[in-house]
């Protein structure tokens, strides 16, 4: 049985605007701050059947019609040979920043980057997307993801959340180093990708988070052709390929052209728009999700308001401009999700 999210991934006709939403499973739930008073961020990504039951209580609790696997975009850099740790990422704390001890600076940095065999390395990964699998027991279909190279090497060169200002200066001072780094996360991105979708992942999103730090011109240079190969490759495995990237709506035409399936866009351009513009591709987004902190109502009518303007065309897949925010009443996501799973077409009187 195909699913109305996979139908709308391949812009077919579905009977319902499916609905998901990036970091859905996270510290807005209460089962989710449960779950880590007992165990540390890394060490719960670490756990099969511990990550099998975070990715799949959403879906219980809420409704979704997706699963994300839950993971980090940063998962592989400690088989990549540097030193990740979630600063206040132990038992109990939130706000678990990224922090690398040995950050990539230059290009013996670079060389000494391994590509992981995920198989091995990362064990746990493939392990944990049978368990969500059997977890979810084929209610709804599961994503695999990982990190866009851009965005997983300026947390590698910055060593946390710093910014962007040394990835950027490597780019101008050393292209060459630059594009050795891009070229080992996209094979790492690769390899992850292929480990994944063999255990079980039904479709895959790649999260090139903060892509619109970069312009055209680098964009075309440093970016495109790296993305377009991870397209390829999870297209080459047969499930649909989602982009999901912030601040890049200038670019919207070029990214349709890279191979993905899907492009998931932020709350800057309207949604209409978007379709408009990204042809042949079909469409996730883009509430912002502030709105989800503040009246219900107001939450819910924006959201009517979205499924109007995205229309009627295949391929349009609700979601928000970028993850949950913390502190989200879960009883607000609800009502998000049934106000999506509660319109038609034909309530709008058309
Ligand atoms: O979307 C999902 O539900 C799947 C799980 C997921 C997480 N991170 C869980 C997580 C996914 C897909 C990510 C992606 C990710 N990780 C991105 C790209 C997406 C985005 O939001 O732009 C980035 C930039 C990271 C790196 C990262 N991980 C940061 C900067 C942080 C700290 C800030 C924060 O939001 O907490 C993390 C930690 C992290 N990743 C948490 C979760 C649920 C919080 C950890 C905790 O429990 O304390």
């Amino acid at each position: 049985m195909s699913h109305r999210f996979l139908q709308a991934c391949r812009r077919e006709p579905v009977d319902r605007v499916p609905v998901w939403m990036m970091r859905q499973a996270g510290r807005y739930q209460p089962s989710y701050r449960a779950m880590r008073q007992k165990v540390g961020f890394l060490e719960l990504c670490r756990s099969p059947e511990l990550v099998a039951q975070v990715t799949a209580a959403p879906i219980d609790e809420l409704g979704f019609d997706a699963a994300i696997l839950f993971s980090d975009i940063l998962i592989h850099l400690p088989a990549m040979g540097l030193d990740l740790s979630f600063e206040s990422g132990e038992k109990g704390k939130g706000d678990g920043g990224p922090r690398i001890r040995n950050p990539v600076r230059r290009r013996a940095d670079v060389d000494a980057l391994r590509v992981p065999d995920p198989d091995r390395d990362l064990r746990f990964v493939p392990d944990a997307i049978r368990a969500a699998r059997r977890a979810l027991g084929g209610r709804v279909p599961l994503i695999g993801f990982v990190g866009g190279p851009f965005t997983v090497a300026s947390y590698a060169v910055e060593g946390g959340s710093q910014g962007f200002a040394r990835l950027k200066t490597l780019l101008w001072s050393d292209p060459a180093a630059a594009h050795a780094l891009f070229e080992k996360l996209t094979q790492a991105a690769v390899v992850q990708l292929e480990a994944q979708i063999a255990a079980g992942a039904e479709a895959a999103q790649v999260f090139e988070s903060w892509l619109g730090e970069l312009a055209r011109e680098d964009l075309e240079t440093f970016s495109f052709p790296y993305l377009a190969r991870i397209a390829a490759a999870i297209r080459r495995a047969g499930v649909p390929a989602i982009l999901f990237s912030t601040g890049t709506s200038a670019h919207l035409e070029s990214l349709a052209t890279l191979g993905y399936d899907v492009l998931s866009v932020d709350w800057r351009i309207p949604i209409a728009e978007a379709r408009a513009r990204a042809r042949g591709v079909a469409i996730q987004g883009n509430l912002d999700s502030t709105l989800l902190l503040g009246p219900v109502d107001n939450a819910v009518a924006r959201t009517r308001a979205m499924l109007r303007a995205a229309g009627r065309e295949p391929g349009y897949i609700f979601n928000l401009g970028h993850g949950v925010q913390v502190g989200t009443p879960p009883e607000t996501v609800k009502a998000v999700v049934d106000a999506v799973h509660a319109f038609t077409w034909s309530e709008q009187g058309t």
